[in-house]
């Protein structure tokens, strides 16, 4: 058994009615990569028209409130995002985590409320510069997916690592191959010990400046089971050569 490649756009505050010609563009696109699993999280606004679409992509949101329901003004839960037609959502991005100060207890009752409602969560952990500079990222990775993770992977819906270090996001700045290998085989690792033989099958993504011209080598790294992309899954132009590098690269051996 291999894991499928997983390329997900974050389209983060872009898009306008406008930009759903770039949606449909990338989900008929799209489909003649059969090895690949494509989705894209779009403001939550857009949600809903973008799903319908394209009926047969996974559209998706960045954010979700970890409450069923309540007093919380201007947040939406994971009912209301399936209910729009989302398949999935982004948990903890470092943006929501810095601006937000969003916790890891958060992260970890928002990624529980999204996996309740049968949606894919792609939970975001990374480093700052200064702590990879001081040598501690691996450990604050690893304290984060300790702090954030969901008690137990559920059955029917499904968790995905995105390893984002801070300091690659939107700077064209990446770690090495070396760098991204030696977290991800920390964060499998982590996996395993947490949820046994089932921590094999949660996909680690990778994000951060990821683009057309280092995609392929990146997706050659093992461990590396997609990408999360910023900057350029907003273009059809530019995302689609990373979903084609995706088809093109050696599933991993579970
Ligand atoms: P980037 O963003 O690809 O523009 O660096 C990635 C992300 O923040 O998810």
């Amino acid at each position: 058994m291999a894991l499928r490649k997983l390329v997900a756009g974050n389209w983060k505050m872009h898009g306008l009615s406008s930009d759903l010609a770039e949606i449909l563009e990338i989900a008929a696109a799209s489909q003649q990569y059969e090895n690949v699993d494509v989705a894209l999280c779009v403001p939550a606004i857009l949600i809903e028209r973008a799903s319908r679409a394209v009926p047969d992509s996974a559209i998706g949101a960045q954010d979700v409130h970890h409450a069923e329901k309540g007093a919380h003004t201007g947040c939406i839960s994971a009912q209301m995002l399936l209910d729009a037609g989302g398949a999935l959502t982004i948990v903890g991005h470092s943006e929501r985590r810095n601006a937000q100060r969003e916790s890891d207890a958060e992260v970890k009752a928002k990624s529980e409320a999204a996996l309740a409602c049968g949606l894919t969560a792609i939970l975001c952990v990374g480093e700052s510069l200064d702590q990879r500079e001081q040598g501690a990222a691996v450990s604050t990775v690893l304290a984060q997916l300790d702090g954030s993770l969901p008690e137990r992977p559920a059955s029917d819906a499904e968790l995905a690592v995105a390893y984002e270090p801070v300091w690659a996001i939107g700077t064209g700045k990446v770690p090495t191959t070396v760098e991204v290998g030696g977290m991800h085989a920390a964060i499998r690792e982590r996996l395993i010990s947490r949820y046994g033989d089932q921590g094999r099958s949660v996909r680690i993504l990778y994000g951060g400046s990821v683009k057309a011209s280092n995609a392929a080598e990146i997706f050659a790294v093992p461990d590396v089971d997609g990408a999360l992309v910023g900057g350029a899954s907003l273009q059809a132009a530019d995302f689609l050569p990373i979903v084609a590098a995706a088809a093109a690269a050696q599933p991993r051996a579970e």
